[in-house]
């Protein structure tokens, strides 16, 4: 009997397993049945903008968390598809720090050369995933007829990201605030801010980034409020970044633990997102922190609760392509036979000993070896191409330390890439003066 397989998500993760199921099939491999269950009506997951808020067209929750004019925060170099350049994908090579559209682009240009579309229901989500005797039964909506399926599966993929459902922390007076109050999830267009006075609370990347969109398209001042101490880096002069966390909101007056205080027309909550699988059951819902290794998962992937269940892209991500792919091609050779698991206690000292190599790393670099070296152990257990992983690894130091000189520059940048060995060229328009952020502008020479 032919196995059957959902993967739910066709994001970047889900693509990847779609991908590598297809590429063993193209080597004349038997390969299971695998159906793709996709909530959105197109695929890219986050890296396909929509523009609504709040509910889909169907009534679910709102997947999309990018907003316009977002470029890639860190260097294409480090998420690069090693079957597929993007020198291939451009006929030419381009700049280090893509615009939505142009990654959205590239990781649709893959899967169109695999033929995969067909193996993707679109508009339908996964509403409940139960086990009965040795399979998962599966339902699901479809939002385009309206109709519910429910299938039996031996195997379950989870890739539906955990970028999406926003963590929303309540401070005292915001149900009386004079002005909008919304999460980075929300956010879709820095002109809104214009001329006005923001404050974001958050000192990761939705804060460093978001608050550079308002600064790009001329808000008038942006402080930065975090309960854990500042980012250090040097920002432009109407932006005030607060090492200190917001103790109430009376009216349009934000007060901080400090005693300082600041009128704003709108607060922006970057404040991180929540795994959440609303379709799971406890006995097959992961439980993790946002950390490089994720807990209950053997290799980051399988779930130590039922073995015939997996879960892509869990991690907080330095690498994201290219790790996704590693861990669709392991999860495929698992489910295929190639690869054996162990018993379930070698199974959960492996996720155990993942954290506590993790919890010993001192800095920033040593995590960025970490991921890469996590990402390399998977590929070096199949055939997904190898690639210089030191170069990806290299990319993002250069990126780290060209934050640091400039934050408002550093996309200014380019690296090598670890496929083609091909140093990006510069993009033709400094970052900050660059408001147009469509395909057909970048790739202009
Ligand atoms: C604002 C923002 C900017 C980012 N920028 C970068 C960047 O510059 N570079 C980078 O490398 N990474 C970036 N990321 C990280 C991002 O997580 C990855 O690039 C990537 O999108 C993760 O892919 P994924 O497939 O795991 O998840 P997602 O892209 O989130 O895709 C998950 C898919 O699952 C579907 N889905 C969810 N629930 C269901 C359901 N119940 N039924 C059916 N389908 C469902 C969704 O519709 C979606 O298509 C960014 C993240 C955010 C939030
Ligand atoms: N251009 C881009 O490519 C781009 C743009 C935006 C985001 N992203 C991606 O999106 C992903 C998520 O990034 P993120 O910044 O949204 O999430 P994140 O990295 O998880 O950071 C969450 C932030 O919120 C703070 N926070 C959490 N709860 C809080 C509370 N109750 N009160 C105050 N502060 C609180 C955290 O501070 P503590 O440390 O105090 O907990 C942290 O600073 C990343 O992968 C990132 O790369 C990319």
């Amino acid at each position: 009997m032919t196995k059957k397989v959902c993967i739910i998500g066709a994001g970047p993760s889900g693509l990847a397993q779609l991908r590598a199921f297809q590429s063993a099939e193209a080597n004349g491999e038997a390969v299971p049945d695998v159906v793709c269950l996709e909530k959105q009506s197109d695929w890219g997951g986050l890296w396909n903008y929509t523009w609504r808020t709040g509910v889909d067209e169907h009534g679910n929750p709102c997947h999309g968390s990018m907003y316009r004019y977002l470029w890639s925060n860190g260097p294409k170099e480090g998420l690069e598809f090693a079957d597929y350049s993007f020198e291939e994908h451009f006929g030419k090579p381009i700049a280090s720090y893509p615009p939505r559209a142009v990654l959205f682009d590239y990781i649709k240009g893959r899967v169109e050369k695999a033929g995969i579309r067909n193996k993707i229901r679109f508009n339908t989500c996964v509403r409940d995933v139960r086990k009965v005797g040795d399979q998962f039964e599966v339902t699901a909506r479809d939002g385009a007829t309206d109709t519910e399926t429910t299938e039996l599966y031996d195997h379950v993929i989870v890739a539906t990201g955990h970028f999406s459902v926003p963590n929303v922390p309540y401070y005292e007076g915001f149900d009386s605030f004079n002005g909008r109050i919304l999460h980075a999830h929300d956010f879709r267009d820095a002109r809104e801010f214009k001329d006005k006075d923001i404050l974001i609370i958050g000192a990761s990347y939705s804060a460093e980034d978001i608050g550079s969109q308002l600064w790009k398209y001329g808000a008038k001042s942006i402080t930065q409020s975090s309960r854990s101490g500042v980012t250090g880096y040097k920002w432009p002069d109407n932006w005030e970044e607060l090492g200190t966390a917001v103790d109430r909101v009376e009216g349009k007056t934000v007060h901080l633990a400090d005693g300082t205080s600041k009128d704003v027309d709108a607060i922006i909550l970057c404040t991180g997102y929540k795994h959440h699988f609303p379709f799971l059951p406890d006995s097959l819902r992961l439980r993790t922190a946002n950390r490089l290794a994720s807990s209950d998962l053997y290799k980051g992937v399988v779930y130590t609760g039922d073995s015939d269940m997996f879960y892509l892209g869990m991690q907080d991500q330095w690498y994201t392509f290219n790790m996704f792919d590693a861990q669709a091609w392991w999860v495929r050779d698992c489910i295929m036979g190639k690869i054996a698991l162990p018993d379930a206690a070698a199974m959960e000292a492996d996720w155990q000993k993942r954290q506590a190599d993790e919890d010993a790393l001192e800095d920033d670099y040593a995590c960025i070896d970490y991921q890469g070296a996590y990402t390399l152990e998977l590929i070096e257990e199949t055939d997904y191409p190898s690639f210089d992983v030191q170069a990806s690894n290299q990319a993002f130091y250069e990126w780290k330390k060209h934050k640091k000189k400039g934050i408002m520059t550093f996309r200014d940048h380019g690296y090598t890439s670890p496929m083609t060995g091909t140093k990006a060229p510069p993009h033709h328009t400094p970052w900050k003066d660059a408001l147009d952020d469509s395909l057909e502008d970048y790739l202009q020479v």
